[in-house]
Protein backbone atom coordinates (compact mmCIF):
# COMPACT_ATOMS: atom_id res chain seq x y z
CA UNK A 1 0.00 0.00 0.00
CA UNK A 2 1.58 3.19 -1.13
CA UNK A 3 -0.32 6.29 -0.42
CA UNK A 4 0.80 9.69 -1.87
CA UNK A 5 0.23 13.55 -1.87
CA UNK A 6 -1.47 14.75 -4.02
CA UNK A 7 -3.42 12.03 -5.22
CA UNK A 8 -4.20 11.34 -1.12
CA UNK A 9 -5.25 14.26 0.93
CA UNK A 10 -5.97 12.46 4.08
CA UNK A 11 -7.58 16.56 5.02
CA UNK A 12 -10.48 15.92 2.42
CA UNK A 13 -12.47 13.26 4.99
CA UNK A 14 -11.85 15.74 7.74
CA UNK A 15 -12.93 19.18 5.34
CA UNK A 16 -16.86 18.80 6.82
CA UNK A 17 -18.00 17.55 9.85
CA UNK A 18 -20.71 15.34 8.38
CA UNK A 19 -17.54 13.03 6.48
CA UNK A 20 -15.76 13.45 10.05
CA UNK A 21 -19.01 11.91 11.28
CA UNK A 22 -19.37 9.31 9.07
CA UNK A 23 -15.59 7.91 9.11
CA UNK A 24 -15.39 8.69 12.88
CA UNK A 25 -13.73 4.38 13.78
CA UNK A 26 -14.56 4.85 17.96
CA UNK A 27 -17.91 6.37 19.23
CA UNK A 28 -19.20 7.11 22.92
CA UNK A 29 -21.92 6.42 24.23
CA UNK A 30 -23.49 6.83 28.31
CA UNK A 31 -23.94 2.83 27.32
CA UNK A 32 -20.01 2.83 28.18
CA UNK A 33 -19.92 4.24 31.63
CA UNK A 34 -20.01 2.68 35.68
CA UNK A 35 -20.34 5.25 38.11
CA UNK A 36 -18.26 4.92 41.04
CA UNK A 37 -19.97 5.93 44.43
CA UNK A 38 -19.14 6.90 47.68
CA UNK A 39 -21.36 6.16 50.05
CA UNK A 40 -21.66 6.79 54.09
CA UNK A 41 -24.27 6.01 56.78
CA UNK A 42 -26.99 8.48 58.13
CA UNK A 43 -29.30 10.71 56.65
CA UNK A 44 -29.32 13.46 54.49
CA UNK A 45 -25.64 13.29 53.84
CA UNK A 46 -23.60 14.89 51.40
CA UNK A 47 -19.80 15.42 51.77
CA UNK A 48 -17.76 16.90 49.45
CA UNK A 49 -14.64 14.91 49.40
CA UNK A 50 -11.66 17.01 49.20
CA UNK A 51 -9.20 15.15 46.81
CA UNK A 52 -11.65 14.65 44.60
CA UNK A 53 -13.75 18.12 44.10
CA UNK A 54 -17.36 17.02 42.62
CA UNK A 55 -17.39 14.29 44.11
CA UNK A 56 -19.47 13.46 47.28
CA UNK A 57 -19.75 10.37 49.95
CA UNK A 58 -23.57 10.17 50.06
CA UNK A 59 -26.32 8.62 52.27
CA UNK A 60 -28.07 6.12 51.08
CA UNK A 61 -31.39 8.67 50.45
CA UNK A 62 -29.10 11.00 48.57
CA UNK A 63 -27.63 7.24 46.74
CA UNK A 64 -31.40 6.60 45.18
CA UNK A 65 -31.47 10.35 43.82
CA UNK A 66 -27.96 9.34 42.34
CA UNK A 67 -29.32 6.32 41.08
CA UNK A 68 -32.22 8.26 39.47
CA UNK A 69 -29.90 10.36 37.76
CA UNK A 70 -27.66 7.88 35.93
CA UNK A 71 -30.88 6.32 34.80
CA UNK A 72 -31.98 9.31 33.41
CA UNK A 73 -28.78 9.68 31.53
CA UNK A 74 -28.42 6.09 30.42
CA UNK A 75 -25.81 4.87 32.28
CA UNK A 76 -25.95 1.11 33.05
CA UNK A 77 -24.35 0.36 36.35
CA UNK A 78 -23.32 1.75 39.47
CA UNK A 79 -20.04 0.58 41.60
CA UNK A 80 -20.22 1.05 45.47
CA UNK A 81 -17.89 1.69 48.03
CA UNK A 82 -18.48 2.71 51.60
CA UNK A 83 -17.15 4.91 53.73
CA UNK A 84 -17.53 3.23 57.06
CA UNK A 85 -16.40 4.36 60.49
CA UNK A 86 -13.24 3.60 61.80
CA UNK A 87 -14.72 2.52 64.89
CA UNK A 88 -15.86 -0.25 63.83
CA UNK A 89 -13.10 -1.20 61.46
CA UNK A 90 -11.21 -4.19 63.05
CA UNK A 91 -8.06 -6.18 61.89
CA UNK A 92 -10.03 -8.96 59.54
CA UNK A 93 -12.13 -6.40 58.29
CA UNK A 94 -15.40 -8.48 59.40
CA UNK A 95 -17.80 -6.06 58.82
CA UNK A 96 -17.03 -6.88 54.73
CA UNK A 97 -19.61 -9.82 55.19
CA UNK A 98 -22.14 -8.52 57.67
CA UNK A 99 -25.33 -8.82 56.21
CA UNK A 100 -26.94 -5.79 57.66
CA UNK A 101 -24.01 -3.75 56.45
CA UNK A 102 -23.35 -0.57 54.97
CA UNK A 103 -23.63 -1.67 50.83
CA UNK A 104 -26.30 -5.02 51.76
CA UNK A 105 -28.06 -2.15 52.95
CA UNK A 106 -27.35 -0.01 49.59
CA UNK A 107 -27.36 -2.91 47.74
CA UNK A 108 -31.27 -3.72 48.29
CA UNK A 109 -32.61 -0.32 48.98
CA UNK A 110 -31.13 0.24 45.16
CA UNK A 111 -32.59 -2.96 43.68
CA UNK A 112 -35.64 -2.59 45.06
CA UNK A 113 -35.89 1.32 44.01
CA UNK A 114 -34.44 0.82 40.68
CA UNK A 115 -33.79 -3.02 39.55
CA UNK A 116 -32.69 -1.78 36.34
CA UNK A 117 -29.78 -0.10 37.27
CA UNK A 118 -26.52 -2.86 37.22
CA UNK A 119 -25.18 -2.72 40.75
CA UNK A 120 -21.33 -3.79 40.87
CA UNK A 121 -20.26 -4.68 45.02
CA UNK A 122 -16.46 -3.73 45.16
CA UNK A 123 -14.80 -7.61 46.15
CA UNK A 124 -11.79 -6.30 48.96
CA UNK A 125 -11.31 -5.73 52.74
CA UNK A 126 -9.90 -2.32 52.34
CA UNK A 127 -12.58 0.27 53.37
CA UNK A 128 -12.86 -2.48 56.72
CA UNK A 129 -9.43 -3.40 58.01
CA UNK A 130 -7.97 -1.67 60.44
CA UNK A 131 -5.19 -1.62 58.80
CA UNK A 132 -6.52 -0.29 55.71
CA UNK A 133 -5.18 -3.40 53.49
CA UNK A 134 -7.05 -5.54 51.04
CA UNK A 135 -7.03 -8.65 52.90
CA UNK A 136 -5.65 -10.08 55.98
CA UNK A 137 -2.02 -9.53 57.45
CA UNK A 138 0.44 -11.47 59.49
CA UNK A 139 2.47 -10.47 62.53
CA UNK A 140 4.55 -8.56 59.75
CA UNK A 141 2.14 -6.81 57.62
CA UNK A 142 1.79 -9.41 55.06
CA UNK A 143 -1.19 -10.22 53.09
CA UNK A 144 -2.17 -13.78 53.51
CA UNK A 145 -3.65 -15.00 50.44
CA UNK A 146 -5.62 -18.03 51.15
CA UNK A 147 -7.51 -16.96 54.63
CA UNK A 148 -8.37 -13.75 52.57
CA UNK A 149 -10.04 -15.57 50.12
CA UNK A 150 -11.80 -17.07 52.29
CA UNK A 151 -13.70 -13.57 53.66
CA UNK A 152 -13.73 -12.69 49.91
CA UNK A 153 -16.08 -15.23 49.23
CA UNK A 154 -18.15 -14.54 52.68
CA UNK A 155 -18.20 -10.96 51.27
CA UNK A 156 -19.02 -12.06 47.48
CA UNK A 157 -22.17 -14.37 48.71
CA UNK A 158 -23.42 -11.33 51.40
CA UNK A 159 -23.47 -8.97 48.62
CA UNK A 160 -25.27 -11.48 46.21
CA UNK A 161 -27.82 -12.19 48.79
CA UNK A 162 -28.48 -8.78 49.18
CA UNK A 163 -29.42 -8.51 45.00
CA UNK A 164 -26.00 -7.65 43.80
CA UNK A 165 -25.56 -8.08 40.03
CA UNK A 166 -21.88 -7.68 39.69
CA UNK A 167 -18.79 -8.73 41.79
CA UNK A 168 -15.81 -6.78 41.52
CA UNK A 169 -12.88 -8.61 43.35
CA UNK A 170 -10.18 -5.73 43.45
CA UNK A 171 -7.79 -7.34 45.73
CA UNK A 172 -5.32 -9.04 43.81
CA UNK A 173 -5.17 -12.25 45.45
CA UNK A 174 -4.19 -15.47 43.84
CA UNK A 175 -7.09 -17.88 42.91
CA UNK A 176 -10.00 -15.08 44.41
CA UNK A 177 -11.85 -15.16 41.20
CA UNK A 178 -11.88 -19.04 40.93
CA UNK A 179 -13.47 -19.47 44.31
CA UNK A 180 -15.60 -16.72 44.28
CA UNK A 181 -17.27 -18.05 41.21
CA UNK A 182 -17.43 -21.57 43.38
CA UNK A 183 -18.87 -19.90 46.45
CA UNK A 184 -21.81 -17.85 44.26
CA UNK A 185 -22.82 -21.37 42.53
CA UNK A 186 -22.50 -22.86 46.00
CA UNK A 187 -24.83 -20.43 47.30
CA UNK A 188 -27.13 -20.72 43.42
CA UNK A 189 -25.99 -17.26 42.16
CA UNK A 190 -25.13 -18.59 38.83
CA UNK A 191 -25.92 -15.65 37.27
CA UNK A 192 -24.17 -13.18 39.26
CA UNK A 193 -21.57 -11.70 36.96
CA UNK A 194 -17.37 -11.44 37.89
CA UNK A 195 -15.49 -8.56 36.93
CA UNK A 196 -12.07 -9.36 37.80
CA UNK A 197 -9.54 -6.04 38.45
CA UNK A 198 -7.04 -8.47 36.84
CA UNK A 199 -4.25 -5.94 36.24
CA UNK A 200 -4.72 -4.11 38.91
CA UNK A 201 -1.22 -1.65 39.53
CA UNK A 202 0.33 -0.84 42.39
CA UNK A 203 -0.50 2.75 41.86
CA UNK A 204 -0.18 6.68 43.41
CA UNK A 205 -2.99 7.73 41.02
CA UNK A 206 -4.99 5.85 43.55
CA UNK A 207 -4.65 8.60 46.65
CA UNK A 208 -7.60 10.51 46.61
CA UNK A 209 -9.84 6.87 46.64
CA UNK A 210 -8.23 6.39 49.64
CA UNK A 211 -9.09 9.70 51.10
CA UNK A 212 -12.56 9.11 50.16
CA UNK A 213 -12.96 5.72 51.67
CA UNK A 214 -10.91 6.61 54.69
CA UNK A 215 -8.09 4.13 54.16
CA UNK A 216 -5.29 6.01 53.91
CA UNK A 217 -4.76 7.15 57.37
CA UNK A 218 -4.95 3.36 58.27
CA UNK A 219 -2.70 2.35 55.75
CA UNK A 220 0.11 5.14 56.88
CA UNK A 221 3.28 4.86 54.90
CA UNK A 222 2.02 1.19 54.06
CA UNK A 223 2.16 0.37 50.44
CA UNK A 224 0.55 -3.21 48.43
CA UNK A 225 3.27 -3.79 46.41
CA UNK A 226 3.07 -7.17 47.36
CA UNK A 227 0.30 -8.02 45.82
CA UNK A 228 -0.70 -5.20 43.53
CA UNK A 229 1.25 -5.29 40.09
CA UNK A 230 4.39 -3.78 39.38
CA UNK A 231 4.07 -0.48 36.76
CA UNK A 232 7.02 -1.62 34.96
CA UNK A 233 5.72 -4.89 33.74
CA UNK A 234 3.41 -6.01 30.79
CA UNK A 235 3.18 -9.61 30.43
CA UNK A 236 2.47 -10.48 33.63
CA UNK A 237 -0.61 -8.53 33.21
CA UNK A 238 -1.63 -10.52 29.94
CA UNK A 239 -0.98 -13.73 32.77
CA UNK A 240 -2.96 -12.29 35.37
CA UNK A 241 -5.98 -11.20 32.58
CA UNK A 242 -5.41 -15.07 31.41
CA UNK A 243 -5.68 -16.64 34.95
CA UNK A 244 -8.91 -14.80 35.49
CA UNK A 245 -10.40 -16.16 32.45
CA UNK A 246 -9.98 -19.32 33.39
CA UNK A 247 -11.42 -18.73 36.74
CA UNK A 248 -14.24 -17.64 35.05
CA UNK A 249 -13.98 -14.21 34.94
CA UNK A 250 -16.74 -12.83 32.62
CA UNK A 251 -15.06 -9.35 32.53
CA UNK A 252 -11.88 -8.36 33.24
CA UNK A 253 -10.29 -4.72 34.33
CA UNK A 254 -7.28 -2.86 33.56
CA UNK A 255 -6.41 -0.40 36.26
CA UNK A 256 -5.15 2.40 35.99
CA UNK A 257 -6.71 3.50 32.72
CA UNK A 258 -4.87 6.51 30.67
CA UNK A 259 -1.35 5.76 31.75
CA UNK A 260 -1.94 2.36 31.09
CA UNK A 261 -3.41 2.40 27.40
CA UNK A 262 -0.57 -0.26 26.34
CA UNK A 263 -2.03 -2.60 28.81
CA UNK A 264 -5.90 -2.11 27.44
CA UNK A 265 -5.05 -2.50 24.13
CA UNK A 266 -2.53 -6.03 25.05
CA UNK A 267 -5.38 -7.47 26.74
CA UNK A 268 -8.18 -6.54 24.47
CA UNK A 269 -6.37 -8.07 21.21
CA UNK A 270 -4.89 -10.84 22.95
CA UNK A 271 -8.31 -12.26 24.55
CA UNK A 272 -11.15 -10.49 23.32
CA UNK A 273 -13.35 -11.11 25.81
CA UNK A 274 -15.08 -8.23 27.66
CA UNK A 275 -12.40 -5.71 28.54
CA UNK A 276 -13.12 -2.90 31.15
CA UNK A 277 -11.01 0.29 32.10
CA UNK A 278 -10.61 2.49 35.68
CA UNK A 279 -9.94 5.78 35.10
CA UNK A 280 -9.05 6.27 38.75
CA UNK A 281 -9.44 8.68 41.61
CA UNK A 282 -6.23 10.12 40.68
CA UNK A 283 -6.73 10.40 37.14
CA UNK A 284 -9.72 12.55 37.94
CA UNK A 285 -8.18 15.07 40.13
CA UNK A 286 -5.73 15.64 38.07
CA UNK A 287 -8.12 16.33 34.98
CA UNK A 288 -10.84 17.84 37.43
CA UNK A 289 -8.47 20.31 38.98
CA UNK A 290 -7.30 21.53 35.88
CA UNK A 291 -10.53 22.17 34.35
CA UNK A 292 -11.76 23.81 37.76
CA UNK A 293 -8.42 26.16 37.35
CA UNK A 294 -8.95 26.81 33.74
CA UNK A 295 -5.79 25.41 32.12
CA UNK A 296 -7.83 22.76 30.48
CA UNK A 297 -10.96 22.56 28.67
CA UNK A 298 -14.04 20.46 29.75
CA UNK A 299 -13.65 18.57 26.74
CA UNK A 300 -10.65 16.53 27.88
CA UNK A 301 -13.00 14.44 29.48
CA UNK A 302 -14.29 12.98 26.44
CA UNK A 303 -11.36 12.83 24.90
CA UNK A 304 -9.53 11.03 27.73
CA UNK A 305 -12.76 8.54 27.87
CA UNK A 306 -12.52 8.21 23.51
CA UNK A 307 -8.68 7.40 24.23
CA UNK A 308 -9.31 4.52 26.64
CA UNK A 309 -11.88 3.19 24.70
CA UNK A 310 -9.98 3.18 21.51
CA UNK A 311 -7.49 1.19 23.01
CA UNK A 312 -9.48 -1.27 23.30
CA UNK A 313 -11.89 -0.84 26.06
CA UNK A 314 -15.54 -1.91 26.18
CA UNK A 315 -16.66 -0.17 29.46
CA UNK A 316 -14.82 2.73 31.70
CA UNK A 317 -15.47 3.25 35.19
CA UNK A 318 -15.44 6.82 35.51
CA UNK A 319 -16.12 9.72 38.37
CA UNK A 320 -16.47 11.95 34.92
CA UNK A 321 -19.71 9.54 33.92
CA UNK A 322 -22.45 12.38 34.52
CA UNK A 323 -20.76 14.54 33.33
CA UNK A 324 -19.81 13.44 30.08
CA UNK A 325 -22.96 11.74 29.59
CA UNK A 326 -24.69 15.09 29.87
CA UNK A 327 -21.76 16.41 27.18
CA UNK A 328 -22.58 13.43 25.04
CA UNK A 329 -26.37 14.40 25.13
CA UNK A 330 -25.68 18.16 24.07
CA UNK A 331 -23.75 17.18 20.77
C1 LIG B 1 -9.25 -1.08 46.91
C2 LIG B 1 -9.57 -0.25 45.73
C3 LIG B 1 -8.81 0.84 45.33
C4 LIG B 1 -9.47 1.40 44.24
C5 LIG B 1 -10.59 0.62 43.97
N1 LIG B 1 -10.64 -0.41 44.91
C6 LIG B 1 -7.62 1.46 45.93
C7 LIG B 1 -6.48 0.63 46.31
O1 LIG B 1 -6.24 -0.45 45.77
O2 LIG B 1 -5.78 1.08 47.21
C8 LIG B 1 -8.97 2.62 43.54
C9 LIG B 1 -9.95 3.41 42.80
C10 LIG B 1 -9.57 4.79 42.51
O3 LIG B 1 -8.44 5.25 42.76
O4 LIG B 1 -10.44 5.51 42.00
N2 LIG B 1 -9.51 -2.40 46.87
Amino acid sequence: MSTQYPQTRLRRNRFNAFSRNLVRETTLSPHDFIYPVFIIDGENQKQPIESMPGQYRVSLDNLLILAKELIDLDIPAIALFPNIDNSVKTPQGEQAFNPLGLIPKAVRILKKHYPELGVICDGALDPYTSHGQDGIIDGKGYVLNDITIDALCKQAVVCAQAGADVIAPSDMMDGRVGEIRKALDANNFINTQILAYSAKYASHYYGPFRDAVGSSSQLGKADKQTYQMDPANTDEALKEVDMDIAEGADMVMVKPAMPYLDIIYRVKQTFKTPTFAYQVSGEYAMQKMAIDAGVLSSDTILESLMAIKRAGADGILTYFAIDAAKALSKK
